[in-house]
């Protein structure tokens, strides 16, 4: 599991310097967790700026819930596991609550799901070409004319590229240092085309920044992809999902048109009963119609609807 953090990290084109910076630790912190020494809370958080998620492991929201999950469905008492893997009962009890160190948990990991390993990772589905290239698509201005008039100034696109027409009071671009994945969200109304390869770490910032208030209205032209468990049980409730008729003409770093090889979505958080209206007479598409339980739900937590 340990050589596959490293293999992610690697993959991501991150030195153990960048992942430190990212995640406020220094590099030794993450030289020693390659290593297999550190703190679960530092492994969890390494695990979460990787998208590095288990299979093998039981269901559950955290990596504490699915170990808990897991030993359960073995059958095994926390002092049978304990036993198993040479740990005491208190620090198995500790793992299944987050805590403890990688050393106890990769030994209680050997013992009680020793078949677990990192989740695929999504793809682009962009076919050939680098990852940098790929995820370099710029939106169509006729696209987002009918963004423009539907939901009114954009006041933050926190993916930007120079290249870009997209308009926006505020660009937050990679280029210029800024990091859209860490760097503060602010304004009313945000644009959200994200490097595809990196969708759900994209849509899980959108999703927190939106509900922490820093931000009214979220606008996300995504890929169709909703297998995620994430996307199920905590954005779908919240997130209006309008079903693009066609494909869309993006534009990619050397100005040449091409069309998605997959169908797209807009997703928007906060988004109010008119601006929604006005999108569907502007793009070929529909909103997705929620039941009338999910919908009181959200009416409840979007007053400006
Ligand atoms: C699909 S393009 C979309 C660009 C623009 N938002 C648009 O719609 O035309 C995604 C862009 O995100 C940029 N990007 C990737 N990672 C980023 C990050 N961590 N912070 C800010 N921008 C990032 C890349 O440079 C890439 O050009």
């Amino acid at each position: 599991m340990i050589e596959q953090l490293k293999l992610a990290r690697r993959s991501a084109g991150w030195s153990q310097r960048t992942l430190a910076a990212r995640i406020g630790v220094d590099a030794q912190t993450i030289k020693r967790l390659e290593n297999g020494v550190g703190s679960m809370p530092t492994l969890i958080t390494v695990m979460a700026a990787l998208d590095f998620r288990m299979t093998g492991l039981g269901p559950g929201k955290t990596l504490a819930e699915q170990l808990h999950r897991r030993r359960r469905k073995r059958y095994m008492s926390l002092d049978e596991a304990g036993l198993r893997a040479g740990l005491s009962r208190a620090t198995v009890a500790s793992l299944e609550r987050g805590g403890g160190t990688v050393a106890s948990f990769l030994r209680l990991l050997a013992v009680i799901a020793p078949g677990a390993r990192r989740r695929a990772v999504e793809r682009s589905y962009w076919g050939q070409g680098d990852k940098d290239d790929r995820d370099s698509r710029f939106t169509p201005p006729d696209f987002m004319a009918h963004i423009y008039s539907a939901f009114g100034k954009i006041a933050l696109d926190p993916c930007g590229h120079h290249l870009s027409p997209v308009v926006a009071e505020r660009r937050i671009l990679l280029n210029e240092g800024g990091d859209g994945l860490v760097d503060e969200w602010s304004g009313t109304t945000v644009f959200v085309n994200p490097p595809f390869s990196e969708l759900l770490k994209w849509l899980r910032r959108a999703y927190l920044e939106w509900q922490s208030g820093r931000v009214k209205t979220v606008i996300c032209l995504v890929p169709v992809r909703t297998d995620s468990a994430w996307f199920h049980d905590t954005l779908s409730p919240d997130a209006d999902i309008y079903l693009l008729r066609g494909r869309v003409r993006f534009i990619d770093p050397r100005g040449k048109g091409q069309h998605t090889p997959f169908s797209l979505m807009i997703l928007t958080l906060g988004a109010s009963a008119k601006q929604k209206s006005r999108l569907a007479t502007k793009m070929p598409g529909f909103w997705m119609v929620r039941s009338d339980a999910t919908a009181e739900a959200v009416e409840d937590r979007c007053p400006n609807n």
